[in-house]
């Protein structure tokens, strides 16, 4: 066996054998094979794609690279959610504590932002104090304690994930279905994931852009989750614009805080409901969807979902008074409001762009090592459908640095905007429920 033969047979449509791909997953992760023939790999696997066969033996491949958690029988309250990933997506930090307080336990492993991209950890990490770095120990302990807890992804989890991940993102080859699925899979079991709601982002802020795609993508994984012996639910969701008011890091902790008080904007009660809702079923804890809402709504109402994540502050080292004073959180240096020059209903917020100065302002990171400013972001006041008069307040954007070109910042945040004479209708958020 060698890798050019491989490599030729993917390329011409063959079909693997379950030999073949555990050679060269085995041999890119060991260095046998050279970052070349892998991403010629990746490459054929892009336009070739893989059958149903191929992508479990791939994916359980990647899982033998590092360390797996092994579910116990007495996990079987134990679910996870997994965010393919948007711009203003905080609905993990609202979600998790929700069905804690019913009873769930959700010990989440979650990556960084990377791109227009924000990230789970980043989100904490804006808390003076959240460590995401507990050990194992005390993390099994916090769940066991608090049903709650939220740390980084851990490097030794599907090891051969990290070097393919590197490889697609300078090749042209992360957009390929199969590999994003076994890329996702690989380190949810490993980490010991067995019942899972995925929220499958699709949209101009998503890297899946069209309902199709984002449909394919879902039934994947749901399909591959079960061929793991797990059980999953893909909800596909629209991330055409922003979702809630804010974008950036410790803006975003500000309206986590505010969902859990009850002041949830549309979209994201729509996904949060949805989301948590699914859990809940997957989880045991309700029998349909309406029974599952009413259960999130008395959570929110009764504070039990704000109490679960103030624990969860606390139980990983941060300030919960940030809960009642929002001061306590970083703060940028400075702030430039931008007003209206059109009038009109607002019919997009284009999210890439939205999040691209989030990028550019520091509350992102272009690359895995950069830092970032958790006090800069965004705020935008107004939803899809909502009416504006010309000189009333589209935005506001947090920052800190001095060497901003504010003129061209101001342009691209304009120019996120379409408006329309004629009142709208609110957006649909959610387009596909897969199982
Ligand atoms: N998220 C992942 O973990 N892997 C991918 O390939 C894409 C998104």
């Amino acid at each position: 066996m060698n890798p050019v033969e491989i490599i030729i047979k993917k390329r011409d449509g063959q079909i693997l054998t379950a030999k073949e791909i555990q050679y060269f997953v085995s041999g890119f992760t060991n260095g046998d094979i050279p970052d070349y023939q892998v991403s010629a790999f990746a490459m054929a696997v892009y336009f070739k794609g893989f059958n149903d066969d191929e992508l479990y033996q791939f994916t359980k491949e990647m899982i033998e690279t590092g360390d797996i958690v092994t579910p116990s029988d007495n996990m079987k309250n134990y679910v996870d959610k997994h965010s393919t990933g948007g711009v203003g997506d905080k609905i993990t930090l609202i979600v998790s504590p929700i069905v804690a307080a019913c009873g769930l336990k959700i010990p989440k492993m979650s990556g960084k932002g990377l791109s227009f991209s924000g990230g789970t950890i980043d989100k904490l990490e804006s808390i003076p104090g959240f460590n995401v770095n507990i050990n194992r120990d005390d993390f099994q302990k916090q769940i066991k304690d608090i049903g709650i807890g939220i740390i980084g992804q851990s490097d030794n989890l599907a090891k051969a994930d990290k070097q393919l991940y590197a490889i697609r993102d300078v090749t042209g080859t992360v957009e390929s279905i199969p590999l994003i699925a076994s890329s996702i899979v690989s380190k949810k079991i490993a980490s010991g994931s067995k019942n899972i709601v995925f929220d499958v982002k699709v949209g101009v802020g998503a890297f899946m852009k069209d309902i199709k795609s984002g449909i394919t993508l879902a039934n994947t994984l749901v399909d591959l989750i079960k061929d793991f012996g797990g059980k999953s639910v893909a909800v596909v969701t629209n991330m055409n614009y922003p979702l809630g008011h804010y974008v950036g890091n410790s803006l975003e902790i500000i309206e986590v805080v505010e969902c859990l008080k009850g002041n949830l904007p549309k979209d994201i009660e729509e996904l949060v409901y949805e989301l948590s809702g699914q859990l809940l079923i997957i989880g045991g804890k309700a029998n349909n969807l309406p029974q599952a809402k009413l259960i999130v709504k008395e959570k929110i109402d009764n504070l039990e979902a704000l109490n679960k994540f103030k624990k969860l502050i606390e139980y990983q080292g941060g300030d919960s008074n940030i809960i009642n004073d929002y001061n306590l959180l970083p703060q940028s240096k400075y702030n430039i409001e931008i007003k209206s020059d059109t009038e009109g209903y607002i019919s997009f917020i284009n999210a890439e762009k939205i999040g691209m100065i989030s990028l550019r302002i520091g509350a992102g990171r272009i690359n895995k090592v950069d830092k970032i400013d958790y006090s800069a972001g965004i705020f935008i006041p107004k939803k899809i459908g909502d009416k504006v008069e010309k000189g009333e307040l589209l935005g506001k954007i947090y920052y800190s640095s001095n060497d901003l070109i504010l003129d061209s910042i101001i342009d691209k945040f304009n120019s996120a905007f379409e408006f329309s004479e004629n009142p709208l209708n609110e957006p649909v958020m959610i387009f596909s429920v897969i199982r």
